[in-house]
């Protein structure tokens, strides 16, 4: 049987370490409140001019290349998830694979947000899985600190987030002891305006009546980008914190269960859960739920906050790096964002 295991995993965050206290002097925040209400004590924000999202991809890709012990030219075939592409278009994934030099290999770009890195996952097995690929390289990168409202009026939201990337290789073995052994994907669009960014967009002023967000008025429809807009600084993304946090304490501990369940196993038997690094009060309510030990859960939010897509990867590489990961050993990987999307991916590894 083919399966996918991970042959190699890498993370690159960008040298610039921002502290709570250094986002209090733009905005009217306080350590106090960040540590409190989600467990970030700092983050790293991108260098302009030097970092991109496809460039910190490309600096984890090497790691993982290298790690895998392998050569650019292996690469089948390359899958990019993030939020915060270079360009509007091409995505990513062509952008990688020019940085790279790699053969001209398929590049395909992923926007579930949060679920990312999971849902990129799960496509990634089942080109494997299918025996098309033999050696794919999975991305997740993002640069949030280009576009977040550090005034007062972003605070709820800007707070929060991080920039990094992850990578890993997803390689084909023939042993059924080891390698991804499900993965279950989910999402609810009924919600999908209350985490968002719409501007500039496509979207021509058309929306769900009652899901508009409340945003100030959006007076653009039909254009993709105005004056106006600018004007009214109405580009940033806009977060329903408390329905995010209300949906994603159900959502994590549910598809957690239904990974394990899937494959005959329960909470107890988890060597290590890697929870998207959302809120570290979410994932401390999944663990509490789950009944999971301390050491049966890895959080790094404290150092990164939420770096979407490359949450996962970042947490998984480093906790790999620690030796918290062991051969053999059961992990589960769980995400939850915008969409609402929600998975979650078993592996041994
Ligand atoms: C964002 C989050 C930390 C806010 O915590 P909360 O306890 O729900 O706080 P609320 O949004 O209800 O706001 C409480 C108060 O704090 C204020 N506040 C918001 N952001 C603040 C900040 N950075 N600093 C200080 N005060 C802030 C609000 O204005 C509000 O003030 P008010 O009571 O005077 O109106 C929390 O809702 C959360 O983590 N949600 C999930 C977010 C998430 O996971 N997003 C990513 C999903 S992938």
């Amino acid at each position: 049987m083919i399966r996918s295991t991970i042959a190699g995993i890498g993370m690159y965050v960008p040298e610039n370490k921002i502290s709570n206290n250094d986002l209090s002097k733009v905005m009217d925040t306080s350590d106090e409140w960040i540590q409190e209400r989600s467990g970030i004590k700092e983050r790293r924000f991108a260098t302009r001019y030097k970092d991109t999202t496809t460039t910190m991809g490309f600096e984890a890709a090497k790691i993982a290349i290298e790690r895998a012990g392998m050569a650019v030219q292996d690469i089948d075939f390359i899958i990019f998830a993030t939020l915060s592409p270079d360009y509007f278009f091409p995505g990513c994934g062509v952008l990688l694979q020019r940085m790279l030099q790699a053969k001209e290999i398929g590049a395909l770009d992923i926007r579930n947000q949060c679920s990312g890195f999971v849902y990129g996952l799960s496509v990634a097995d089942q080109f494997i899985k299918s025996g098309m690929y033999k050696n794919v390289l999975l991305v997740a990168s993002e640069t949030h600190s280009y576009a977040l409202d550090f005034s007062t009026r972003g605070r709820n939201i800007s707070v929060l987030f991080g920039d990094g990337a992850g990578a890993v290789i997803l390689q084909a073995v023939q042993d059924g002891n080891r390698g991804l052994l499900s993965s279950h994907l989910h999402c609810d669009g009924s919600e999908a305006e209350h985490l968002c960014m719409m501007n500039p967009g496509f979207h021509a002023g058309r929306f769900v009546t009652e899901k508009k967000p409340a945003l100030p008025a959006q007076p653009y429809g039909g254009m993709f980008i105005t004056e106006e807009l600018v004007k009214n600084k109405d580009f940033y993304p806009y977060m329903d914190g408390p329905a995010v946090f209300k949906k994603a304490v159900v959502k994590l501990p549910e598809v957690i269960l239904e990974a394990l369940s899937a494959n005959g196993y329960a909470p107890s038997d988890l060597d290590l859960l890697i929870p998207h690094q959302a809120n570290l009060r979410i994932n401390q309510y999944v663990q509490h739920k789950l009944g999971l030990k301390d050491e049966q859960v890895f959080n790094n939010i404290q150092r990164y906050g939420n770096t979407t897509a490359a949450s996962i990867p970042i947490a998984l590489c480093e906790a790999w790096q620690e030796g918290k990961i062991k051969d053999g050993g059961l992990i589960c990987l769980a995400a939850f964002g915008s969409g609402f999307t929600w998975a979650s991916t078993l592996l041994k590894w």
